[in-house]
């Protein structure tokens, strides 16, 4: 084993084998290639401007990294394990195709801010990215929405029918949900915008190096206050890994859907062949493959975010070794993310909702009980709690008999409450008790098309 050519200089031979792998993240880190050389001509940028470097040093890094750069995105560049990671794979190269100005470029900076730099821009990135994605998802959700403001489907609680609903309102507040999970990034992205480099190892340098320059070409709003914290700080990533997290989570429960919306009981939606799978010995299946998919890869999310705050639970200042272990979860959850959103995307596009079948399932299990207990307030000047008692009762009746509430002759409810006239009918379906239901929120269809509107205008 050669000794690193980076840090050797104080050893007398190279790490075994067992060191070297355990060690290097050059397997993973790559990712941050782009990120790792906008920081450095940012940083080299500064150093010459600020005179610790030449001007003619300056434009050899610049013109050495532009081309690392092009090499790298051509697929052409020659990975090193025995250099460890992104950083020194990059700084060696570049000293080797340009000598000695090279050698320069680490001048005030450690690897301890220029990774914790790196991977803040990265998830920057990521976070602009994911946001793109999250508003294709409500824009398709929010189409679906408008065309089904009314289209009824049974709305549950614990599974079992509740009240009837629409398929619109039931995509909305998805909507609702995802809108959070933009926000939720725009947050984190706010709160991590600001430049750990020029932290260098740990306490600052004595080079006078301006860190605003660099935090204000690398689109940040400050350099951090403290050096410490600015090696040490990883919490940004745990944050980027809840909203991850939470937003896969709503996904899943989106996902969860699909699966019973298309089971044949169920007979709910139904998804097109570019979204289904059939199985290799039953030929009659159509597997929701995809919705299963998009929550089951929620549990890796998950993992990435107990990951790393179990990396970070007993790290003291400043920086370790354990910390190299935040990328992967990072790169993955991020990743996992995109894929279940592009997914999610086009299920929603895809997915054909059966109107009789949900209209049918909409009445059915009393659905509109609710409706005859208000019916008996309104009309009766029952307590509500008087009325939800005779409710259950005629509820008990029409099972007994067979029928749905609709379906009950008044006779059969007027025996139970003798002041119920022809009248409640009128709320008694599932469409006018959807029409009824106008409170700010509430599943009315004007309601639902108001709603869809206004989201159909903030995503443009
Ligand atoms: N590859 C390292 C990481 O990801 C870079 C920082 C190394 N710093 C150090 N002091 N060894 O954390």
């Amino acid at each position: 084993m050669s000794r690193n050519s980076q840090w050797g200089g104080r050893f007398a031979a190279g790490p075994s084998a067992i060191m070297q792998a355990i060690n290097a993240s050059i397997g993973f880190d790559h990712k941050l290639w782009r990120q790792d050389i906008a920081g450095s001509l940012a940083h080299a940028a500064m150093l010459a401007h600020v005179g610790i470097i030449s001007p003619a040093d300056e434009v050899a890094i610049r013109e050495g990294l532009t081309a690392i750069a092009a090499r790298i995105d051509a697929g052409d560049f020659p990975w090193d394990e025995g250099l460890e990671d992104i950083h020194m794979n990059i700084e060696a190269r570049l000293t080797q195709a340009i000598g000695e100005a090279g050698k320069r470029l680490h001048t005030a900076r450690s690897r301890n801010d220029q990774v914790a730099l790196d991977v803040r821009l990265w998830v920057r990135d990521a976070i602009d990215g994911l946001t793109e994605q999250l508003r294709d998802v409500m824009r398709a959700l929010v189409t679906r929405a408008a065309a089904h403001a009314a289209t009824l489907m049974p709305g549950f609680t614990h599974l079992q029918p509740a009240q009837p609903t629409t398929f619109g309102h039931h995509l909305l507040a998805y909507v609702e949900m995802l809108s959070r999970d933009l926000s939720r990034l725009a947050d984190c992205r706010a709160r991590l915008n600001e430049s750990p480099l020029g932290a260098a190892a740990l306490c600052g340098t004595g080079f006078p190096i301006d860190r605003h320059m660099t935090a204000q070409a690398l689109g940040f709003e400050r350099p951090m206050r403290n050096s410490l914290d600015a090696v040490a700080a990883r919490d940004f990533a745990a944050e980027f890994l809840f909203c991850c997290a939470m937003c896969q989570t709503h996904l899943s429960r989106l996902a969860e859907e699909v699966v019973i919306w298309t089971n044949p009981y169920f007979g709910f939606v139904r998804l097109s062949d570019a979204f289904t799978t059939g199985s290799s010995i039953m030929p009659q299946k159509r597997n929701p493959d995809a919705a299963e998919l998009v929550r089951g890869k929620t549990g890796r999310v998950m993992g990435s975010l107990v990951g790393l705050l179990t990396v970070l639970k007993g790290l003291p200042l400043t920086y370790f070794k354990d910390m190299q272990e935040d990328k992967e979860g990072i790169f993955d959850a991020a990743e996992t993310l995109t894929l279940t959103l592009a997914a999610t995307a086009g299920m929603v596009r895809d997915l054909e909702p059966n109107a009789a079948r949900l209209a049918e399932a909409a009445g059915a299990g009393f659905s509109t009980a609710t409706d005859l207990a208000d019916w008996l307030v309104r009309e009766l000047k029952l307590p509500f709690r008087d009325a939800h008692h005779v409710t259950g009762r005629i509820v008990a009746r029409a099972e007994q008999l067979g029928r749905a509430l609709d379906d009950l002759p008044l006779s059969e409810m007027q025996a139970i409450e003798p002041r119920l006239t022809q009248g409640v009918f009128d709320v008694l379906s599932p469409a006018a008790s959807v029409a009824s239901r106008i409170s700010y929120g509430g599943t009315a269809p004007a309601n639902v098309r108001r709603m869809a509107q206004e989201w159909q205008e903030r995503l443009g």
